[in-house]
């Protein structure tokens, strides 16, 4: 029998014209925050009016990511921008003509805004974002989720309090050659995977809050959250343990230049992830050797240049950058060229917009994210002690 439930609290505000149900597998509260129903029950939910979305932060992402890809989605309506320059605040009245707050808790105490995204600095994540939540509102969190396993934690325990959905932006699961890689095991191209290493290599420095270590938590948090998200969704299993080293030279005193880290699965597949910012050289992104062939694949995703030219759905791929297979078929060894899977990033909100109305699952699920973090400290604490770190039993 499928399990539904029923959202309660101050977020059911979203469906005045009927109960909001939401399927099995998104929800992660207690039972106290939902009233379980069996499936004879569901009915669809009907939203009685768009939901209502505030951003906090009016910077990169928050300008230049986030009210685009939500004005992709008719369910969601961006209402309010909260950023703390009066600059910003006027950028974002001319851009959007919505309404401007100085701050998140103004933001919430004026306005009516059932879901807030949070593009802030890493380090404030967590206290927006659990505020955010205590206040009964959803929240879309910018990768990296926070800084730490223990934030993670504290930030689950106010989704499941206050029965209020809460998710990690990582559009990278829909980047196309993310989609490629997995399209190719899936399909048994390459045989059963044991070897990845993924490289992102460049010659810049991190600047701002980038390259601050109290807010931002180092190389590994910025393009390291992307690559262990995807780690962890494409290889089954848990993380049995992690070594990780971290180069501090030059730009990079503070927060490392470059950063190498190897997960080890309990199924003994090897998962290499490599960072630089120092580097004049650029590897491939990925390859991936299986049992029966290999996968290279150089470039990374084309979605961001043309979101920002106002259509991600044109996005092009520069053919050079296309995956690279060398396999055996029919007993001949055969190299192979492969399409990119298209994507859009669009496909996260529209993911969001059909939880809220009780359509599907939540596809980033917080657990996930946390999961991620756990690695991010055993990470971190490798470094530090130049020893692999094993992890205990990943739960969630
Ligand atoms: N998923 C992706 O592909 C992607 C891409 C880029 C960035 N990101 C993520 O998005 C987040 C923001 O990065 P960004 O590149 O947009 O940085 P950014 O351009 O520096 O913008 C961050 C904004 O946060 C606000 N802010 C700064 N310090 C703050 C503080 N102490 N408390 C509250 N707000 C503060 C500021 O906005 P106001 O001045 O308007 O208040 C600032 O403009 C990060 O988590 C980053 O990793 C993700």
């Amino acid at each position: 029998m499928t399990q539904c439930a029923r959202l309660t609290g101050r977020a059911a505000h979203l469906y005045d014209a009927g109960p909001a149900i939401l399927s099995g597998g998104w929800v992660v509260g207690p039972v106290h925050a939902y009233q379980a129903m069996n499936s004879s029950h569901c009915t669809p939910a009907s939203p009685a009016r768009r939901t209502r979305v505030g951003i906090v932060g009016y910077g990169s992402s928050g300008r230049r990511f986030h009210p685009y890809l939500l004005g992709r989605v008719p369910e969601l309506e961006l209402a309010a921008v909260a950023s703390r320059s009066i600059e910003r605040r006027a950028l974002a009245e001319q851009q959007h003509g919505v309404a401007t707050y100085e701050t998140v808790d103004e933001m919430l105490r004026r306005d009516t805004i059932d879901l807030v995204v949070v593009a802030t600095p890493h380090n404030t994540h967590c206290p927006i974002a659990c505020r955010v939540m205590e206040a009964g509102t959803h929240c879309v969190v910018e990768k990296i989720m926070c800084l730490n396993g223990a934030e993670a934690e504290a930030m689950i325990a106010a989704s499941r309090h206050n029965g209020v959905l809460l998710s990690v932006f990582q559009n990278r699961r829909w980047d196309w050659d993310f989609l490629t890689v997995k399209k190719a095991i899936d399909d048994g191209l390459i045989g059963a995977p044991y070897l990845f290493e993924i490289a992102r290599f460049g010659y810049r420095a991190q600047g701002g809050w980038r390259g601050d270590r109290v807010a931002g938590g180092g190389i590994l948090f910025d393009w390291g959250a992307h690559f262990i998200d995807q780690a962890l969704q494409l290889v089954p299993g848990e993380v049995a343990s992690v070594s990780c080293d971290v180069q501090y030279r030059g730009w990079g005193a503070e927060i490392g230049s470059y950063a190498r880290l190897l997960l080890r699965f309990t199924g003994g597949v090897l998962y290499s992830i490599e960072i630089g910012n120092l580097a004049r050289y650029a590897k491939p992104h990925w390859l991936v050797l299986g049992e029966r062939g290999s996968l290279v694949k150089h470039g990374f995703d084309p979605q961001e240049a043309a979101m920002l030219a106002g259509t991600i759905e044109a996005a092009v791929e520069d053919p050079a950058n296309r995956a690279k297979i060398t396999t055996e078929v029919g007993g001949l060894v055969t190299e192979m060229v492969v399409e990119s899977v298209r994507s859009d990033w669009t496909y996260y909100y529209r993911n969001i917009a059909d939880v809220l109305a009780g359509r599907a699952e939540l596809i980033v699920k917080p657990e996930e994210a946390a999961r991620a973090m756990a690695v991010i400290d055993a990470a971190m604490e490798s470094a530090r002690t130049v020893a692999p770190v094993r992890l205990g039993k990943e739960s969630r």
